[in-house]
């Protein structure tokens, strides 16, 4: 059953890379989990923080093996996010944070990042990958 609070996922949101996917939205699931949680919810946001990691080194050494030239700047942008999650965490304890803050806190932190940085990488992988099967056919 949803939870009115919860963000819910769109198609919107797909990138297009169905591992990449089903990892947003698995973090989105983990986040959620926060955003209802009635007491501290520390293992969630453990949870939370290994999936980001594993999830963003999924992502950086897609970007390494594609070239991708935004890769710089779509890393700094993981270490930011990272840090956020880090300093977000005393805010839950005690109830410091208001569920619709807390909400819009994943709201940007997620779904803003997977429109602005991950759904360009994927189209630049895509058609970097098209072009390179082009080649090769042509080759
Ligand atoms: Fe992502
Ligand atoms: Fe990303």
């Amino acid at each position: 059953m949803l939870n009115a609070r919860e963000i819910v996922w769109k198609p919107a949101y797909e990138v297009g890379d169905a591992v990449i996917d089903a990892q947003h939205r698995e973090l989105l699931g983990i986040a959620n989990s926060l955003i209802v949680a009635t007491a501290e919810p520390i293992e969630a946001y453990l949870k939370l923080h290994e999936q980001v990691r594993s999830h963003f080194a999924h992502e950086e050494a897609l970007m390494r093996r594609t070239g991708y030239p935004g890769q710089l700047h779509h890393e700094s942008e993981h270490a930011r996010l990272v840090d956020l999650l880090t300093s977000v965490r005393g805010n839950f304890s005690g109830g410091a944070w208001g569920f619709e803050s807390v909400r819009s806190f994943f709201q940007s932190w997620l779904i803003d990042h997977i429109l602005s940085y991950d759904a360009p990488m994927i189209r630049y992988v895509r058609s970097a990958s098209a072009e390179g099967d082009a080649a090769r056919r042509a080759a």
